[in-house]
């Protein structure tokens, strides 16, 4: 169903698509978790094209392609490739499509995954554009809500932090549109929900909105946090003084539904503090540790013979 496709937005992905990924991502895991050697990708070449800073991602996604007898090349930086002679995306990728059988990029521009996609005959798969989409982020979210709490639907989502300029977030909410759940959304009033992302969902999910976060906590079954995504102020001033304006402590966490899980897709600044790491309720190095399976999967799905 997958084969050859390219992944630039979550909307790509039909819940049949979702579902498959969930199937063998299970069977990853459990090869993963017995030791079994896994040859799917033997023949096959993975490029990383990043032009933003990454940990998780790109290193999950090598990882993926390695742990499926695979071979990867990268471009981490692009500070040390042509981009920095003036070689444009579309040139890159035109190359790198003819070294490599699948391409992961990551760009600070909204929609270059997609002009990336139009140059390539071999899929690309969005690992995040500026401010637009984070497509398989959000299947490792779901993924971990689905292994941690049985199901996606019925459940409540409080999302807090940076609703504006966060890719993870507007995937998600976009993944979430399809299951029978309620979001609590909390931010800064400056760091609301976009309109276009806001009106896309609202009409298909139970939306409620608010600048608190403490009266959602006891019907909370998933709480998401995010970071302030820094590097998009044009103006610093305007992030400074956001810094600190929402924390998640021992406290709010204490005070969540019993059962309720901490996810937040790293990496994490200053609004969970450590003291949160080791209770029970904080999912969030689990969510990062479920970024190979899911990444093995969606890559033998795409790019497997
Ligand atoms: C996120 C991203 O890059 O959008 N990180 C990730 O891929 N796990 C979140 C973030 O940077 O805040």
């Amino acid at each position: 169903m997958l084969k050859n496709r390219s992944i630039i937005s979550i909307a790509d992905l039909a819940e049949e698509d979702i579902n498959e990924i969930f199937t063998q991502a299970d069977k990853m895991l459990e090869n993963l978790n017995t030791g079994q050697k896994m040859n799917d990708m033997s023949s096959k070449i993975l490029a990383t094209l990043f032009y933003e800073p990454s940990t998780r991602t790109r290193l999950s996604f090598e990882s993926a392609m390695e742990r499926l007898g695979g071979s990867v090349i990268s471009m981490a930086d692009s500070k040390t490739s042509s981009t920095s002679k003036g070689e444009t995306l579309a040139d890159t990728v035109r190359i790198v499509e003819s070294y490599s059988d699948i391409i992961v990029i990551r760009h600070p521009l909204e929609g270059a995954a997609l002009l990336a996609s139009k140059f390539s005959s071999k899929p690309v798969i969005n690992a995040g554009d500026g401010s637009g989409e984070h497509p398989t982020q959000t299947l490792i979210d779901l993924y971990t809500i689905r292994r941690e709490l049985g199901s996606i639907d019925g459940k409540t989502i409080t999302i807090i932090g940076d609703l504006k300029y966060g890719r993870t977030v507007h995937s998600l909410l976009s993944a979430l549109s399809r299951y029978n759940v309620t979001v609590n959304l909390v931010s800064p009033e400056s760091l609301a929900l976009p309109k276009h992302v806001y009106n896309e969902v609202k009409g298909q999910l139970n939306v409620n909105t608010s600048s608190s976060l403490e009266k959602f906590l006891a019907d909370t079954d998933i709480l998401y946090v995010t970071r302030i995504q820094k590097e998009r102020f044009t103006d610093k001033n305007e992030y400074a003084k956001l810094i600190g304006s929402y924390k998640i402590t021992g406290r709010e966490a204490g005070m969540i539904k019993r059962g309720a899980i901490i996810m937040h897709p790293l990496p994490r600044v200053d609004e969970i503090s450590p003291d949160v790491d080791n209770m029970k309720t904080a999912k969030y190095f689990k969510q990062a540790y479920y970024g190979v399976p899911v990444r093995m999967a969606l890559i033998s799905m795409i790019a497997g013979d």
